[in-house]
């Protein structure tokens, strides 16, 4: 395997897309530090796969655990190949309607957490000529509506991306983002049904993606056959973002018809 051998630290590690990215990785004999702020799912992800797996708890809005999360990697193994930054949390509440208390967390979480493990990472991954991948979201990229916070603090994190990659290509370091579109994890989960049936029916594909599905392309740009990639944004959406939002003709005529055109 062509990663074997490294190290690897993913934040949001204990469940959905930060999950499969581990089991990805530590499939592939890569060793993880798993970090996350969930104890216990962390234990029982690294029960669930094995040795390579090591559970590190931290709660990412405190940034001396960042940095300490970071800095145990490199301690305990040696060497910091890969660094996935990967959690998040959701915020629905429009602009006047959103404490400020609420905006700070999400910001903490989605976009300092990133700023503050890459900063401490950079010097390491330089060393090892290793690679960064900020899970971003096609949320960074459109609006949502009552997204006020969690819109903001995506763009922020594809900014951060692209700025990083430029400055530190010519160190060998490669960092890119993964835009996950509507994903079944414990971030959507508690969004009602019907709002799921809507999502899933606004997807070209007409379903949502799976924690895998953005975890494989998680994988891909770790490994060496992104090795001329950096800077980039790579959408896992089912197409979503390709669309203009604009009704299907064909299909409402279809209906209207009861025939296809
Ligand atoms: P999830 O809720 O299944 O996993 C997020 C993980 O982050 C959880 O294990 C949680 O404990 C951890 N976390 C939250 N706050 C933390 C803190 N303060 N310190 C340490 N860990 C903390 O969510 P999912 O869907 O796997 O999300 C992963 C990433 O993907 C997030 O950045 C999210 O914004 C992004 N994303 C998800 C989409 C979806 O539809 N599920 C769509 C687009 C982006």
């Amino acid at each position: 395997m062509a990663v074997q051998g490294k190290v690897a630290l993913v934040t949001g590690a204990a469940s959905g897309i930060g999950a499969a990215t581990v089991r990805r990785l530590a499939g592939a004999g890569v060793t993880v530090l798993a970090v996350d702020v969930n104890a216990g799912g962390l234990n029982d992800l690294a029960a669930g796969i094995g040795a390579s797996v090591h559970p590190f708890t931290a709660d990412l809005t405190d940034r001396a655990q960042v940095e300490g999360a970071v800095a145990f990697a490199v301690k305990q193994f040696g060497r910091l190949d890969i660094l996935v930054n990967n959690a998040g949390i959701g915020s629905l509440a429009r602009a006047t309607e959103l404490e400020p208390e609420e905006w700070r967390r999400v910001m903490a979480i989605d976009v300092d957490a990133v700023f503050f493990a890459c900063r401490v990472a950079l010097p390491h991954l330089i060393k090892t000529g290793g690679c960064i991948v900020n899970t971003a979201s096609i949320s960074g990229l459109a609006a949502d509506y009552g997204f006020t916070a969690y819109n903001t603090a995506k763009a922020a994190v594809l900014g951060l991306t692209r700025v990083m990659a430029i400055d530190y290509a010519a160190q060998g370091v490669r960092i890119n983002a993964v835009s996950p579109g509507f994903t079944l994890t414990a971030l959507t989960q508690p969004m009602p049904q019907g709002i799921q049936d809507m999502y899933a029916a606004a997807v070209p594909m007409r379903r949502a993606g799976s924690a895998d599905e953005m975890a494989g392309v998680i994988m891909f740009l770790t490994s060496p056959d992104a090795s001329y990639i950096t800077g980039q944004n790579i959408v896992v959406d089912g197409g979503l973002m390709a669309t203009t939002g604009a009704p299907d003709h064909i299909a409402y005529f279809t209906k209207l018809m009861g025939t296809s055109l």
